[in-house]
């Protein structure tokens, strides 16, 4: 669909995207399944995720059986087990889904639970909430059968004993690998998970954007869905994934509403911020998009029996 297929001219002549209701334009894709990850770790989320699909699972199933493969996975240090811990060495981990009817289920700042998307879908599904934190996420985690465990590794735990040392200022693209999974199902139906340890050693308490409902994930299933990697103060200040998808209302396709909305990160940092940001989108009728503001960022895509990782340069230099 092209963006000029959007435009109106106004009564007084501006050229602006007019607010279309996605029934009135946007074909549902149907039948060509879409799980679409940040980085390459994506890779093996979007293999689990498939196999959900497969076995007649909804775009959520797959979406939290996607999350859940870094989130298990000791190598991988800005997610679940082996994430890399805060200043004082808790692992402190931020989660939340989204579905296709608008539910949405959060936990932030959750320790000593390995799966932090399924506590929060359980959220999602089991309680009046939105959203739980702290010592009150990890009870609900344990009353609903949740086991306790130590999320620090060997390896971690010598990483922030070095750094403990140092105490050098750590820059968060250093360690900043949210993974944020977006699942198109064969009925067109989208959700979304997103989930991560945040920035490493970071102050005791931080909360980044992952579990926050429209910077680190949105989704609405008549337009599309988006998710967020990279500084969670700066998607948390624009509302980054809400807004990506917002543009996509107006007309915007995947890759240009991912780009608007990092424009405006960039425009706030006088065109050159140091830090990074990507998103990843699925628009309603199956078009995906993606945009990084610096260096480089890779995407998995799984799509027509094909799980490849793909990279796209940053907006600035
Ligand atoms: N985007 C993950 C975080 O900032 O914690």
């Amino acid at each position: 669909m092209k963006r000029r297929d959007f435009f109106k001219t106004s009564a007084i002549g501006i050229t602006a995207p007019s607010i279309l209701m996605s029934s009135e334009y946007m074909k549902p894709n149907l039948n060509d399944p879409i799980i679409l990850s940040t980085w390459e770790h994506g890779l093996p989320a979007n293999e689990s995720a498939w196999k959900i699909l497969q076995n007649g699972g909804s775009a959520m199933d797959a979406a939290e059986a996607g999350a859940m493969v870094p989130e298990a996975d000791p190598e991988i240090t800005s997610v679940g087990f082996g994430g890399l811990p805060d200043e004082k060495g808790n692992v402190t981990l931020d989660a939340c889904v989204m579905d296709s009817y608008g539910n949405a289920g959060s936990v932030a700042f959750l320790q000593n639970i390995k799966h932090p998307v399924s506590v929060a879908r359980k959220v999602m599904e089991e309680s009046k909430h939105v959203m739980l934190v702290g010592e009150g996420a990890r009870q609900f985690a344990i009353s609903n059968g949740f086991e306790e465990m130590n999320l620090l590794t060997d390896e971690s735990r010598k990483a922030w004993k070095k750094w403990n040392q140092e105490k050098r200022d750590m820059t968060p693209h250093e360690t900043h690998d949210t993974i944020s999974v977006l699942v198109q199902d064969k009925n067109g139906d989208l959700a979304g998970a997103c989930t991560t340890s945040g920035w490493a050693y970071k102050l005791h308490g931080r909360v980044g954007d992952s579990p926050i409902i429209g910077a680190g994930l949105f989704v609405d299933n008549e337009i599309g869905c988006a998710a967020a990697t990279g500084l969670g103060e700066e998607v948390i200040k624009t509302t980054g994934s809400f807004l990506v998808v917002e543009l996509m209302r107006q007309g915007y396709d995947p890759t240009s509403a991912c780009r608007e909305a990092l424009n405006r990160v960039i425009a706030a940092h006088k065109g050159n911020p140091d830090f990074q940001i990507a998103y990843i989108a699925i628009r309603k009728d199956g078009e995906i998009g993606s945009a990084c503001i610096k260096w480089s960022f890779e995407y998995a895509l799984a799509r027509a029996g094909e799980n490849k990782l793909h990279k796209i340069k940053g907006l600035t230099k």
